[in-house]
């Protein structure tokens, strides 16, 4: 083969994984982060806020420090998509924060674990007291395991220490998938 069709061959790779790449292509953004409900006596929150970083493109930042020491808490999360209103979607989850600390469970929840858990400091076990962050957290759209139809959508978590709210957190973002350019 010579050099003029090795060039061509490139030159024809590069246009079909671009193709291919664009035909995957999907966009995630977070739209809005708020952390409410705070119980003081548990947890002091120094930053909940999202960043736009470049066009299309934030990053969400959680930094807070348990003030006493939790041995047990309950997540209660929820995910709601946007259609006249947030609606409920699918996930109405349970769990028990400090067994998913020590050994991840729940299909949803792991997956979301995985996302983020890179950008955290999530990697105790309880008994806990001290800083709990997630910061610069960003996503890209190829990163979401699973099918998501294009929407907007919130996740609500709320924290618990027996019957006691100590956070609540609701996060929004924005999804468009994009395999219908053929
Ligand atoms: C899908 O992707 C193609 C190629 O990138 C783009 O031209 C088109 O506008 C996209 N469609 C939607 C609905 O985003
Ligand atoms: C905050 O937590 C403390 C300790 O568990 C509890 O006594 C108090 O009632 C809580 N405050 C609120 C507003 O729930
Ligand atoms: C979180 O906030 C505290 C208090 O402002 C600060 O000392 C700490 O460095 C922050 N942690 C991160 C990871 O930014
Ligand atoms: C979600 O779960 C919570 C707690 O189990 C329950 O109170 C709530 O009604 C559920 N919501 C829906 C829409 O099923
Ligand atoms: C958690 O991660 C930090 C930083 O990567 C590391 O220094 C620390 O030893 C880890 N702790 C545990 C319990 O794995």
């Amino acid at each position: 083969m010579g050099t003029v069709s090795n060039v061509l061959y490139l030159v024809l790779f590069f246009r079909i994984a671009l193709e291919l790449g664009s035909i995957n292509a999907s966009r995630f953004k977070f739209t809005n982060f708020v952390c409410d409900s705070v119980n003081e006596t548990w947890l002091a929150v120094h930053q909940c806020r999202l960043k736009a970083i470049r066009r299309g493109t934030t990053t969400l930042s959680f930094n807070g420090t348990v003030l006493k020491t939790i041995s047990k808490f309950r997540v209660h999360g929820q995910i709601f998509k946007r259609a006249n209103g947030f609606k409920p979607w699918l996930y109405n989850i349970t769990f028990d924060g400090c067994r998913f600390l020590r050994k991840p469970y729940e299909a949803p929840v792991i997956i979301v674990f995985n996302l983020l858990k890179s950008f955290s400091n999530l990697n105790f076990t309880c008994p806990y007291m001290g800083p709990v962050h997630i910061m610069g957290l960003h996503i890209i759209g190829e990163q979401i395991p699973v099918p998501l139809p294009t929407g907007e959508y919130l996740i609500q978590i709320k924290w618990y220490i027996s019957k006691t709210l100590f956070l609540s957190t609701g996060i929004k973002f924005a999804f468009e998938e994009n395999f219908s350019s053929y």
